[in-house]
């Protein structure tokens, strides 16, 4: 062959590669209303950025008569591109191709872009869509989907690993995202679950459609197994975009600080946040929701939410403060009172630990007034759900800044990013309220005879509003807690921004760590 001969022949090899499955299996693919492995890496990636890898790849099987179908890439396409200017690993499953079913050669191909991922120090993003371990391959397939979850724990806390599920995921398949930091779906078209409807009515005879079992509402909302639905592919590939602009490449990296922006865009550090006054409700008992609060106080008032469907209770996602990413986390009153419960913790863990990981200060906003009780919340293991955000803030040695704006009372108080787990600066409001238990409950036990002779007199009404007032007075403030140097500072809400970015700054140098050990044992 010539020289221009080699040329078209590996133009023609490329172009056969880049056609997949062929023309009606993409064809197939877009009636689901799924874009191709192609499509989706354009999407997600800066223009022209994307660099390919093993795109000649080919599986080695020959069982069932596979060596007639060879098809160039086996079902997945590897390589590296950018978002925002900076490196990403991808790889992107082909549905065109063996349904992207898993096959040793697929597997190899995962494993040498997220070999690459941690040698480089960048976030590995797998677009998943998958019918699972390729049937034909048998335990090669098993194999190599084994060397991806070790891989996944291998990178865990290293570089930031982001799963978007977008076709099926199912079988042993889910734990490769289960174990990654992010998981993205989008309504109607992607699913997870380890077994499948039709063994489920085999084995314990419910009917539960595919959506029902292992969509993305039910991932988002009851399970809380992925963290972000889009409702369709461009809206999620977007939203991934989004995320890794606010994630540091590695563990090793500082998170992007976002430069000083100008004209209607700036956000001035010591703006005052104004709204907060008419944000929080006079009385204590009436809700309000964080999420408003927390926007008052971030740059732009960009919040971007993680979890949002899941333990409603608890608000955590990221945003920036004076150009720094910062992970927030905020009880919310508006659900559930803003009590901890076991999703709550279990949700806020997780958060305070990635954050911990790859080196995001954490803002914690406190309005708890402490653990849900409850039969249901005691037999599904609070004690231990619980310990999970304890043992996740405790460990934390990023920046830990608190800000109480109402209510921190009981085992809650400690939890939330207090003092005494080396919370590094914690302001108050002066609506704060920081003690064992909320006045009601407290006047009950403290006053148990005074209220009981109240009640013989006919005065329990007016005794009860007495005894509450002097418990408020005593109790129900921050003073107390600042007496003791619990609480840093009691602030003016309109200041908390300006406080908080020069807590960051006071902060930018922090250097804690903690005794050497292989690892902590979390109560899991
Ligand atoms: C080989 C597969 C395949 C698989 C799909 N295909 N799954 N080939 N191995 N696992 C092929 C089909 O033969 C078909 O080929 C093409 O992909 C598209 O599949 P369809 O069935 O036509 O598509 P659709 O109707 O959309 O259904 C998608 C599906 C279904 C729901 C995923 O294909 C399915 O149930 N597949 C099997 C899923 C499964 O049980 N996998 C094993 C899970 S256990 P043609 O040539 O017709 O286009 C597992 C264990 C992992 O994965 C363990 C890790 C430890």
């Amino acid at each position: 062959m010539s020289y221009l001969e080699k040329l078209r022949d590996l133009a023609e090899r490329e172009k056969k590669a880049e056609a997949g499955g062929g023309p009606e299996r993409l064809e197939k693919q877009h009636a689901a209303g799924k874009l191709t492995a192609r499509e989706r890496i354009a999407l997600l990636l800066d223009p022209g950025s994307f660099a390919e890898l093993d795109k000649f790849v080919v599986h080695r099987c020959s069982d069932f008569e596979m060596e007639k179908q060879r098809i160039l890439g086996d079902g997945v396409v590897t390589g590296t591109g950018t978002i925002g200017g900076r490196t990403v690993c991808v790889f992107s499953q082909d549905f065109t191709v063996f349904g992207g079913s898993l096959s040793g050669a697929h597997a190899s191909k995962i494993c040498k872009i997220m070999d690459l991922a941690l040698k480089i120090g960048a976030p590995v993003i797998g677009l998943n869509d998958s019918g699972g371990a390729r049937i034909q391959e048998g335990v090669e397939s098993l194999g190599g989907y084994a060397e991806i979850f070790w891989r996944n724990v291998q990178a865990s806390g290293v570089v930031p690993q982001i799963s978007v599920i977008l076709g099926p995921c199912a079988g042993g398949a889910v734990y490769s995202p289960a174990i990654t930091d992010f998981i993205f779906m989008v309504e109607n078209t992607s699913y997870m679950f380890v077994t499948g409807p039709d063994v489920i009515k085999t084995v314990t005879h419910e009917d539960v459609t595919k959506e029902a079992l292992g969509g993305a509402e039910t991932h988002a909302e009851r399970s809380g197994v992925s963290h972000f639905v889009a409702p369709n592919e461009q809206a999620c590939l977007q939203a991934v975009r989004k995320l890794v602009g606010f994630l540091p490449a590695n563990n090793l990296d500082e998170a992007p600080v976002r430069g000083a922006r100008v004209g209607a865009d700036a956000d001035p550090i010591d703006r005052p946040c104004l709204a907060i006054a008419k944000i929080l409700p006079d009385s204590s008992s009436k809700p309000y929701d964080m999420r408003r609060l927390i926007e008052d106080v971030v740059d732009a008032g960009e919040f971007m939410e993680v979890h949002e469907g899941y333990a409603r209770n608890l608000v955590v996602g990221f945003a920036r403060l004076g150009g720094q990413t910062v992970g927030i986390v905020g009880n919310q009153p508006a659900h559930l009172a803003g009590c901890l419960d076991i999703a709550a913790s279990l949700k806020g863990g997780r958060f305070v630990r990635f954050c911990d990981s790859f080196n995001i200060p954490l803002v914690t906003f406190v309005d708890v007034p402490g653990f849900l009780p409850g039969t249901e919340q005691e037999y599904g293991g609070i004690i231990k759900h619980g310990a999970k955000l304890l043992y996740a803030y405790a460990e934390a040695t990023v920046p830990k800044l608190a800000v109480i704006t109402r209510k921190a009372y009981g085992g809650a108080y400690d939890v939330m990013s207090s003092k005494h787990i080396r919370a590094d600066f914690n302001f108050a409001y002066p609506t704060a309220e920081i003690a064992v238990m909320g006045p009601e409950g407290a006047i009950n036990i403290l006053y148990r005879k005074e209220l009981a002779a109240a009640e013989k007199a006919g005065r329990l009404a007016e005794e009860r509003a007495r005894l509450v007032e002097v418990y408020r007075n005593t109790f129900a403030n921050p003073y107390k807690a600042a007496e003791l140097g619990y609480v840093d500072e009691v602030i003016v809400p309109e200041e908390t921004r300006r406080m908080l970015i020069n807590a960051l700054k006071t902060l930018a140098r922090k250097r804690e760590r903690g005794p050497s050990r292989k690892h902590g044992n979390i109560p899991l």
